[in-house]
């Protein structure tokens, strides 16, 4: 998270820094609270832009919603005709039972019921399939895009959030799509076609009728707005529980370890009791919508029986029309109160939208430039030397603002060379490796592989020249040997298992139930973490990188296996650049040379004799290490 806003940044213009201001701001409760309007024109038509692809079939159903709005309002037409030419006294009369009038009208009667309900289910089904088509279009951009950002990025936005972006701010434009672009248009034209009927069919009526029309107007437009301050109540309640739930399950270990088991309940109780609340009261105040409209049609209602009745004990208005009216005003009031719905969901789509097109628009701070350089191809031999240099320009690294993690760090690796890097917690040792993997982009300086500042680089050339183990390996759902050759289907089985085994996974291996076809749980929890490293160790030999970067990759394996390991990139050593970063001076006192690393500065550096020749950092921390080994070997 931010500490602090973007006036004090370098670069004040950039798009990024507004992007990240704005999350500054909504930093604590999520963006969730930052809802926009009811309707953004800009945010629609980008919206729209994701349906034009199923145009035909959005067009097809408002054509089909158009008739089924057309047959609804012939019904009561239908029954009117019935009552006022073949029911009425002076209607002419069959010889026998029902008039033949009669029947062909309570034929159509049946047979619009009929094709009404076939409409109706056809489109149902039609604009739901249209909707999840778009959503799933949209879902996968967010994914794909989410594949694209820099890991500052991920530094800034829970995991939390992204998931809710991808599953639920999603699931919300569904609904917009479904139940409000295209019924929208019904509701409209059945409140526009019943007025017309209404004003056609007796325009004095009609009046009578459309009376409490702006009262029901002013009343649902009221009415939304309350609804909608109890629902941005709701989202933000929401939001939380997702946070706190997310954050629970994945501390589940930390929480059972230290007791906190009813400290955390009570505190998710609290949020959830919150959540209940704004629920309660938004339901609340949308329930008393619906009894307003009814008590104001119903007025309407009582005002046409009065007139109407009036008028027709007068013989000025025949009986059916009177039916009419009332089937009208009912049709009339309904789409009214669902206009008001669908004004709710239209709303949450744009906020959704909002916060999904936010994450599109976020633009990477690391980002690939417009003429990378080529690859150095493995098969020219002249280039082949070339192959995995690494150097390091004055450079100066913060993760945020001017908060320096790396200072004027210069140094240069050649081809082949192992080098090391030591010093305390918190040095920066894993920080210059983000770097030369590009994670981060530097502030000032350079940093070069193979004589090209790494931002002249495609990323993905530039990663597949490196190898890296990180301080906590990540496995994938799936099986070993998946997670070995990651998506390199062209190596065999026994290639992958000589992989296993150069990593020191030969004891590991044949523990395996199913070797290399053992299946990993989730992020390979089932596996010690040692055992995960050596996994990760192969992965990164598999991928037969010219950098092979070991971040305290062998920290949690014993002594024997790293030996095991050291032995056998020993073997690659000359061909293979290898940076490693460890706490464990043992692993390190073979390295071709050795950078300590102290405070975000280059303290020292040289081999491990001349390290210990010197009286510096090195010899203090081998001289603690090689204490404490002496003691217990004096001890065990
Ligand atoms: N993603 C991040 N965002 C902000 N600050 C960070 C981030 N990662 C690391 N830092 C800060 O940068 C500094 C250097 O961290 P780094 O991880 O490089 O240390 P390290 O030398 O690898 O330490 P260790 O030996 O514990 O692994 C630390 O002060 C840390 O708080
Ligand atoms: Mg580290």
């Amino acid at each position: 998270m931010l500490t602090s806003g973007s006036s004090n940044s370098s670069k004040p213009s950039s798009p990024r820094i507004t992007e990240a201001s704005f999350m500054f701001k909504h930093s604590q409760s999520g963006e969730e609270e930052a809802i926009g309007k009811v309707y953004d024109p800009q945010i629609m038509r980008r919206l729209l832009s994701y349906a034009k692809h199923h145009g035909a079939l959005l067009g097809f159903c408002i054509i089909l919603l158009l008739g089924i709005s057309l047959l609804q309002l012939a019904q009561p037409y239908l029954v009117k005709l019935a009552i006022d030419h073949e029911l009425a006294p002076s209607a002419p009369t069959g010889a026998v039972g029902l008039p033949g009038g009669l029947w062909s009208l309570a034929i159509a009667y049946f047979a619009i019921l009929l094709l009404n309900g076939t409409l109706q289910y056809s489109q149902a089904l039609l604009i739901q399939e249209t909707g999840q088509r778009i959503i799933q279009r949209i879902r996968q951009e967010v994914f794909d895009y989410l594949l694209t950002l820099d890991l500052a990025y991920f530094d800034r936005n829970p995991v939390g959030r992204l998931v809710t972006r991808v599953a639920n701010d999603t699931e919300t434009l569904n609904e917009m799509y479904t139940s409000v672009l295209v019924n929208l248009f019904r509701d409209l034209f059945v409140i526009a076609g019943t007025m017309i009927i209404m004003l056609r069919l007796d325009w004095q009526l009609a009046l009578v009728g459309l009376i409490v029309f702006p009262f029901i107007t002013l009343a649902t437009l009221i009415f939304q707005r309350l609804v909608r301050a109890a629902w941005r109540r709701v989202r933000v309640k929401l939001a939380q529980i997702n946070a706190t739930l997310a954050e629970n399950l994945s501390g589940m270990r930390i929480i059972q370890v230290f007791t906190r088991e009813a400290a955390q309940a009570a505190e998710f109780r609290a949020i959830s009791n919150d959540y209940y609340e704004a629920s309660w009261s938004q339901l609340r105040v949308a329930a008393l919508l619906r009894p307003v409209i009814d008590f104001l049609a119903t007025l309407a209602l009582v005002g046409l029986l009065w007139y109407g009745g009036l008028r027709s004990l007068h013989g000025t208005l025949e009986l059916g029309t009177l039916y009419a009216f009332t089937a009208y005003l009912r049709q009339l009031y309904n789409p009214i109160s669902e206009v008001a719905e669908k004004l709710n969901i239209l709303q949450a789509a744009m906020a959704s939208a909002e916060r999904i097109f936010l994450l599109l628009d976020t633009r990477p701070q690391v980002s690939d430039p417009l003429w990378p350089v080529l690859p150095t191809s493995p098969l020219a031999a002249s280039e082949a030397a070339r192959h995995g240099i690494i150097e390091f320009k004055d450079v100066w690294f913060a993760y945020q603002d001017e908060r320096w993690v790396l200072r004027a760090i210069s140094f240069a690796v050649a081809a082949g060379e192992t080098v090391a890097f030591v010093g305390h917690t918190g040095a920066g040792k894993s920080s210059l490796m983000n770097l030369i993997a590009r994670f981060y982009d530097v502030q000032r300086g350079q940093v070069l592989l193979d004589g090209h500042d790494v931002r002249e680089w495609r990323q993905a050339d530039l990663r597949h020249e490196l190898g890296i183990v990180l301080q906590d390996p990540f496995l994938f759902t799936g099986t070993v040997g998946e997670n070995i050759c990651l998506d390199r289907t062209e190596l065999t089985e026994t290639e992958t298992g000589r992989f296993l085994q150069s990593a020191g996974g030969a004891a590991l291996l044949s523990t395996l139930p199913e070797g290399l076809a053992t299946r990993l749980a989730e992020r390979g929890m089932g596996l010690s973490t040692g055992e995960r490293q050596i996994i990760a160790l192969a992965r990164a030999l598999a991928a037969k990188p010219a950098i092979l970067i070991l971040d305290e990759a062998t920290a949690n394996v014993d002594s024997h296996t790293e030996a095991l390991i050291q032995r056998a990139l020993s073997e690659r050593s000359g061909t293979l650049t290898t940076l490693i970063v460890a706490h464990r001076l043992a692993t390190v006192q073979h390295a071709d040379r050795i950078i300590v690393l102290h405070k975000g500065r280059i303290r020292e550096a040289g081999t491990h004799a001349e390290l210990l020749a010197t009286d510096g950092l090195y010899r203090k921390l081998w001289l603690l290490q090689s204490d404490r080994s002496n003691y217990l070997a004096r001890n065990p």
